[in-house]
């Protein structure tokens, strides 16, 4: 499966919807997950994220975002279709810790 990370906390581009074939994508409202267990793993939204936050799970050290994007894509409500980012996404683009400071 492929996994969503901390890069797309408060950037929350949303071009990762729009190209997922199984619409497995969940919003919350600092960023979004994927639903491991419907990721076909068809790679296809890792390249559209300009925030470079999507990673297949079989990369190190990616065990607590899987853990995070199961649990979340579990409560959170489905979206397919690319919303407004937020105005300062940009400038949050590749900030460190942001799980730590923003992640709600
Ligand atoms: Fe959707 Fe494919 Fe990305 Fe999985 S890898 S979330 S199926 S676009
Ligand atoms: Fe987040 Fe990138 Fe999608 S910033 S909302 S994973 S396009």
């Amino acid at each position: 499966t492929y996994v969503v990370t901390d890069n797309c906390i408060r950037c929350k581009y949303m071009d990762c919807v729009e190209v997922c074939p199984v619409d497995c994508f969940y919003e919350g409202e600092n960023m979004l997950v994927i639903n491991p267990s419907e990721c076909i793993d068809c790679g296809v939204c890792e390249p559209e994220c300009p925030a470079e936050a999507i990673l297949p799970d079989t990369e190190n050290g990616l065990e607590k975002w899987l853990e995070l994007n199961t649990k979340y894509s579990a409560e959170w409500p489905n979206i397919t279709v690319k919303g407004e980012a937020p105005a300062d996404a940009d400038a949050m683009k590749g900030v460190e810790g942001k799980l730590e400071k923003f992640f709600s």
